[in-house]
Parts: C-alpha cells; sequence; structure tokens
C-alpha cells in the first residue's frame, strides 16, 4: 500500500520542510495537484514549482492535473521532473491521445475521473495506462468529505484489473481519513492520498501512523 500525501494543504512557503517531513515519515509520493482556475474554481502551480521542488526529494512526483487542454502541458511537467502525471478524461476530448503523450514523454501516466463521471468513460484506456485515480471528492479543495460511490467504482476496477490482466494502480484522492482509507483498501485501492488529514494536524507523525495502521 503506497501513502501519497498532497501538499495541496502544506506550507507553500515551506515547501522544502513540508516535503522532507512527510519523506523522513515514510511516504512513497509526495502527490502535487496542479489547478488552473477553470477546469477547478481554484489556482494552484505549474511546471516550476514542480522543478523547484524535484532537487528535495527522492520521491516519486506524482503529478495530478487539473488543468484544462492537458495535452499543451504534458511536455513541460514531463522535463520539470514529474514521475507520474495524471489527467482527467473530463478535462479532454482526447483522452486516449493525452495517456499516450504522457507516455511518449518517458513517464508513467494515469487517468483520473471525477466523482461524476462513470468508469466506462475511461474503459478504453484501463489498458494504456500505470494508475487509475478515483476522485473521492470533486477536485478543487481540500478537506471535503469523502463521497461513497466511489467504492463501487473500485470495485468494479479492481475486478476489471484481476479478470482482464491490467496491471494499473488504483488509488484514491479526497476526504482520506483511516476509515475510508481502509474502506477503500477493502474495495481493492492501493493508493493513498491525504492533504488535510496530515498536514492540517498537530503531529503529521501520528497521522501518517494511524494511517499506515490501517493500510499495512
Ligand atoms: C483535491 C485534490 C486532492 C486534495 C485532497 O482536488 O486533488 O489531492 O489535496 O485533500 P484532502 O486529503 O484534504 O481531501
Ligand atoms: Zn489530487
Amino acid at each position: 500500500m503506497k501513502l501519497a500525501p498532497s501538499i495541496l494543504s502544506a506550507d507553500f512557503a515551506n515547501l522544502e520542510r513540508d516535503i522532507k517531513l512527510v519523506e523522513k515519515l515514510g511516504a512513497d509520493y509526495i502527490h502535487v495537484d496542479v489547478m488552473d482556475g477553470q477546469f477547478v474554481p481554484n489556482i494552484t502551480l505549474g511546471p516550476n514549482v514542480v522543478s523547484a521542488i524535484r532537487p528535495v526529494t527522492k520521491l516519486p512526483l506524482d503529478v495530478h492535473l487539473m488543468i484544462v487542454q492537458p495535452e499543451n502541458y504534458i511536455e513541460a511537467f514531463a522535463k520539470a521532473g514529474a514521475d507520474i502525471i495524471t489527467v482527467h478524461e473530463e478535462s479532454t476530448p482526447h483522452i486516449h491521445r493525452a495517456v499516450q503523450m504522457i507516455k511518449a514523454s518517458g513517464v508513467k501516466a494515469g487517468v483520473v475521473i471525477n466523482p461524476g463521471t462513470p468508469l466506462s468513460a475511461i474503459e478504453y484506456v484501463l489498458d494504456l495506462v500505470d494508475q487509475v485515480l478515483i476522485m473521492t471528492v470533486n477536485p478543487g479543495f481540500g478537506g471535503q468529505s469523502f463521497i461513497e460511490s466511489s467504492l463501487d467504482k473500485i470495485a468494479q476496477l479492481k475486478e476489471w484489473k484481476e479478470s482482464k490482466g491490467y496491471t494499473y494502480d488504483i488509488e484514491v484522492d479526497g476526504g482520506i481519513v483511516p476509515e475510508t482509507a481502509k474502506r477503500c483498501k477493502e474495495a481493492g485501492a492501493n493508493v493513498f492520498v491525504a492533504g488535510s488529514y496530515i498536514y492540517n494536524a498537530e503531529s503529521p507523525k501520528n497521522q501518517i501512523d494511524s494511517l499506515r495502521a490501517v493500510l499495512d
């Protein structure tokens, strides 16, 4: 089971400190939320911030693009040092091409769907991707509540993975706390993004330990 702290809830004036903190506490990925104020109603960061944080950690950078026309920025994020780039099916009419472009840029490719989008929207890229991200909240902000219907999608993805021999990881993002992490794990998820639960707390160590306790 992999844990991917989201720096959306970190202190942006102290990103290096906050990334090194979770690396030391045993995180597996650093989850980087890229928002453009168009696809989602919030703005965060671009490739320049990804290149700035690249040298401060050995952990893979798991870059979640919540932007329109993601094809235009894939190369820039790959060059900036992303290890995994995940694109929203809803953000492009050409999700298959976007996934191909990510793979051609030499990094791992992920696809993601919003809570209101059915799994069928990504059925025909499942053989290509390294990771499928199921949004367990509507994207845009940290600190929202987990949406229950996500669990059915996770279970179906796991069933397809086994019956069709796919190799993708199943990642969940939004409202992840020990109780929801446990249920996502039981449904079949194996990569867990958590932002506010880890960073908006007195002791990020206690938070990571309590997530690990239900995951391992
Ligand atoms: C939401 C982002 C998430 C966010 C999760 O749009 O994709 O990665 O950081 O935040 P929490 O864990 O607080 O729900
Ligand atoms: Zn995210």
